[in-house]
């Protein structure tokens, strides 16, 4: 029979060995949570570290003694926030006591309702897949469901019980996946290929919204034209003559004949109405009718929330920008 195994007693100081710990450096995140309640919960942690890739797997550990367990032991998402060389006040604050944490905090609600907080260098949205208690701490594994991150942006960094809000690396060099202009690489660098991916991100979650209306791809796209179009000025709703559908063919980026066939379907089901042209018996008119209407509405609404989402991590004006050179690039300029 082999011998019990059991470790030797520590021949060290509690202050040993934090300083010991303290030699290793970090970043530092802020885990969050929205509890069954309705309460934030979040706090300072810089125990975060990867498990694994396949599936993605995360983990942290928490003070069994810590104010916000419940929080995380019975809740079924959270989201691991990556601060900003910029954001060691947060760090502070989330981890005092006695005060308001959340106070004037910008964040979004994440894909599982879990607080994204503005300005962080990547987000990992987990679902709360086990957890572990060891000693005076409970280790958490988070099955990553989401993960951004911001290009070109520098993580806030911990060691010895100090922030450093300098990083080694120059801000521009501070994403080493990033591809440089210069390296050669074609993939994940040419224009084309980033705007597949990009338009590959924004619809992935919003594709199921859309199915969940019983409405195609291209449906959604014609009752969101004629939506615009009911919004032309001078125009009450009411009132729009409709789009044709030469137009329409053009607005969704389809062919006409397929256009054709897709609002006459559409009209069977009640989604949008074909008129005459006043002006033209020939040409066919569409509009969207109040169904429709409601449906397009439905929809716009969680567009322009999953937008607010994707694009949180930008300043306004970042934003901003990038619309506006994606809107030159569309029309040619
Ligand atoms: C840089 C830094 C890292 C921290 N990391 C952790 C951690 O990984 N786990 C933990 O339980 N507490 C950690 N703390 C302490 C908590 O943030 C702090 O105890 C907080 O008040 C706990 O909040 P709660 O009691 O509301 O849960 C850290 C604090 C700082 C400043």
């Amino acid at each position: 029979m082999s011998p019990a195994r059991k470790a030797l007693p520590p021949d060290f100081s509690p202050r040993d060995f934090r300083v010991a710990l303290g030699m290793f450096a970090t970043g530092v995140t802020i885990v969050t949570a929205r509890t069954a309640s309705g309460e934030l919960a979040g706090l300072t942690a810089s125990s975060f570290n990867s498990v694994s890739l396949d599936p993605p797997l995360v983990l942290w550990s928490l003070a069994r003694a810590a104010g916000s367990m419940a929080a995380f032991s019975n809740g079924q998402h959270y989201a691991i926030n990556v601060l900003a060389a910029d954001q060691q006040a947060l760090a502070e604050r989330f981890a005092a006591r006695d005060v308001d944490r959340w106070q004037g905090v910008e964040f979004v609600e994440g894909f599982s309702g879990a607080p994204l907080l503005k300005g962080c260098v990547a987000s990992f949205e987990c679902f709360n897949r086990s957890q572990y208690t060891e000693g005076d701490h409970v280790i958490f594994v988070g099955e990553v469901e989401r993960c951004t991150r911001r290009a070109h942006a520098s993580p806030l960094l911990y060691h010895g019980g100090r922030f450093y809000t300098e990083h080694p690396l120059q801000d521009s060099q501070a994403d080493p996946t990033a591809p440089q202009p210069t390296d050669g690489r074609f993939v994940g660098s040419y224009l084309g290929y980033l705007l597949g991916q990009a338009n590959h991100a924004v619809y992935r979650d919003f594709e199921n919204a859309i199915t969940a209306q019983g409405l195609t791809h291209i449906a959604w796209r014609v009752l969101a034209v004629l939506h615009d179009a009911a919004l032309a000025p001078g125009e009450p709703a009411t009132q729009s003559p409709g789009v044709a559908i030469g137009q329409l063919a053009h607005d969704v980026l389809a062919k006409q004949p397929t256009v054709t066939k897709l609002v006459q379907r559409m009209a069977e089901e009640g989604l949008v109405a074909l008129h005459a042209d006043p002006a033209d018996q020939r040409r066919t008119l569409v509009t969207a009718t109040p169904t429709g209407q409601a449906a397009a509405s439905a929809l716009i609404a969680q567009a322009r929330q999953q937008e607010t989402t994707l694009l949180a991590r930008w300043s306004a004006s970042e934003a901003e920008a990038f619309k506006r050179h994606l809107q030159k690039l569309a029309s040619g300029q």
